[in-house]
């Protein structure tokens, strides 16, 4: 059932806070791109806070809109943030862009207003929830999302103290989390040696 009404937000999964979301874009002749992005809800407000430079800022500044794509894969996190993923893993719906794997998409729209480009006001449009997904918290998930973050900054920045931050979450992800969160740290420990 398609959700079109921000009132009923919450049944995609987006709650007031910021949401780590994985959005997808397409650039001009239609190449797919998937990255982590924050998108912040405060009561009816929507908003997202893009960086200069990335394949997300420059799709959503081509085609004014982006898809939010809901999922607790840590593996999908750690990929995006710092890799691109095959097109297989992408697919159409109802006319949108979104993941295979989502557990729920939402499509926004997105007008920068000239104010402040790198914060624009986003409008939700549709979307739809795939999987009910029910779980306890899990430390190590929401730390692999943490390294994640660390490790964009990383690449871009170079400063050591965020390669600690990974080594200290590593040792709680190594005694908290699943295989699958265990796996996603790995990854992202491959993947950050091939930036140095
Ligand atoms: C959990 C998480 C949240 C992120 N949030 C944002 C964000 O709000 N805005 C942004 O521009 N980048 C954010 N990033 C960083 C981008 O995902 C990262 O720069 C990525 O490499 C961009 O890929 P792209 O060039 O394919 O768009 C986030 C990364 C992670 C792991």
């Amino acid at each position: 059932m398609m959700i079109c009404d921000l009132e009923e937000i919450e049944e995609l999964g987006i709650f007031d806070g910021i949401n780590e979301i994985i959005a997808t874009t397409a650039n001009e002749v239609g190449d797919p791109n998937a990255a982590p992005l924050g998108l912040i809800k405060r009561g009816d407000s929507l908003s997202v806070r893009l960086f200069v430079g990335t394949h997300t800022y420059e799709n959503i500044m081509a085609k004014g809109k982006f898809v939010a794509n809901v999922s607790h894969d840590p593996m999908l996190f750690v990929e995006t943030a710092l890799n691109d993923i095959p097109e297989e893993r992408f697919i159409e719906r109802d006319g949108e862009l979104t993941l295979k794997d989502a557990e729920a998409w939402a499509l926004f729209k997105c007008e920068p207003n000239g104010l402040d480009i790198s914060l624009p006001e986003v409008e939700f449009v549709k979307g739809e929830v795939l999987k009910r997904e029910f779980r306890a918290v899990n430390r190590g998930i929401n730390l692999v999302v943490e390294a994640a973050v660390a490790a964009t900054r990383y690449v871009a920045l170079k400063s050591d103290l965020y390669l600690e931050e990974i080594f200290k979450i590593r040792r709680i992800v190594g005694r908290c989390g699943g295989p699958r969160e265990i796996e996603a740290m790995d990854r992202l420990e491959e993947l950050i040696e091939q930036f140095e």
